[in-house]
């Protein structure tokens, strides 16, 4: 399959098959595999172990997953509103003592990682989007300004590429690829 990561060193499977899927197929994710991602993603580690994360979740065919789809970008929705499950991903900002936590969107990075991690070991796929109206998404969500919402993930069992439209089902089966580790390694 294209899409699984060509590697230099014998990376583990489940880093190399992750990828981020644009096309969908009609099955459902049932509650307890979707609890199962959340519980993958809490297990990351994070500084004083805040656990910064949490996670808004809508399942297809509902209001709220209608709603969540209107917050994101025409070029992100087009495809995201197939998906099994909309996730928006939010950050608390602050350290329960109320002090900045200067970490807080590398923990919940991670946290999205191990989700996205557990959800291939599935056979569920995922997008992460940055492409969403964050004012609009603060507003409809009535967010405090401790809360930042980071990115939305759109999950599915895989589709097909021929069910998107160009350039997105070009995109569906395009090699990977990723900057050489001489360039993000740097020996002093
Ligand atoms: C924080 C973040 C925001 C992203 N936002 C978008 C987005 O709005 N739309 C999109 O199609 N992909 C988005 N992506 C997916 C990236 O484009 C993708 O991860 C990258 O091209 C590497 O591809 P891969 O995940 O298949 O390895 C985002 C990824 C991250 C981590």
């Amino acid at each position: 399959m294209s899409k699984i990561a060509t590697t230099k060193y014998p990376v583990n499977s489940i880093i190399k098959e992750r990828w981020s899927a644009r096309a969908f197929s009609d099955k459902n994710i049932s509650e307890d595999l979707l609890n199962q991602f959340i519980e993958a993603a809490s297990w990351a580690s994070s500084s004083m172990n805040e656990q910064p994360w949490v996670y808004y979740v809508a399942h297809k065919g509902t209001p709220a997953f209608n709603q969540m789809a209107d917050l994101l970008m025409a070029g992100n929705r087009l495809w995201a509103k197939d998906s099994a499950v909309l996730l928006l991903s939010l950050a608390k900002k602050t350290f329960s003592n109320g002090n900045p936590n200067r970490h807080y969107m590398h923990d919940v990075g991670a946290a999205n990682q191990n989700l996205m991690l557990e959800a291939t070991a599935n056979g569920v796929f995922g997008h992460l989007m940055g492409g969403f109206d964050v004012v609009k998404t603060k507003e409809v969500f009535e967010l405090s300004d401790d809360l930042d919402p980071v990115v939305f993930i759109a999950l599915g069992y895989p589709g097909s590429a021929e069910q998107l439209p160009a350039p997105f089902n070009e995109r569906e089966v395009t090699p990977r690829f990723r900057k050489e580790l001489g360039e993000i390694l740097i020996k002093k």
